[in-house]
């Protein structure tokens, strides 16, 4: 793993922690913040968006990954990610948000996890989603 300096993984755990507050999780009660950075030091964050459907809730890794994209980002342009929740466990992310990462993070790239203790985990992108899913890219990427 290409580890971060301290000083930036302070800045993206702020962002995600800022990020989380603005969850939108009346549902579950579970608010989390994402803070994805771009290789020239840019952050996009996300959080968790849940509707009454469940099945449309948006999770904070997928939501700064698209506004990243949205932005012009694509395939390969991201130094780390680092997902916050308030409480005493460091959550690493669901099965859906390491296949969408995947297809964005390549496999050395770290993934943080930073909860209310402190504490931070860490793992690489291959680490989480192993064997990845993938197809060749033949078009606009
Ligand atoms: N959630 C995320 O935002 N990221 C994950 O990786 C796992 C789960 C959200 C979805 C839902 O709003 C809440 O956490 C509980 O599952």
């Amino acid at each position: 793993m290409i580890a971060i300096a301290r000083d930036t993984l302070r800045i993206l755990e702020d962002a995600a922690r800022t990020a989380s507050r603005n969850a939108y999780a009346p549902y579950s009660n579970f608010p989390v913040g994402a803070a994805l950075l771009a290789e020239d030091g840019e952050v996009y964050v996300g959080c968790n968006v849940e509707n009454a459907s469940f099945g449309l809730t948006a999770c904070a890794e997928r939501c700064a990954v698209y506004a990243a994209v949205s932005e012009g980002r694509g395939r390969g342009d991201f130094a780390a990610l680092l997902i916050f929740v308030p409480g005493d466990v460091c959550h690493a992310p669901c099965g859906a948000c390491r296949q969408v990462l995947s297809e964005f993070l390549l496999p050395h790239t770290p993934v943080y996890s930073a909860c209310g203790t402190g504490e931070i985990v860490a793992w690489t992108m291959d680490e989480l989603l192993p064997d990845s899913f993938e197809l060749p890219v033949s078009g606009a990427e």
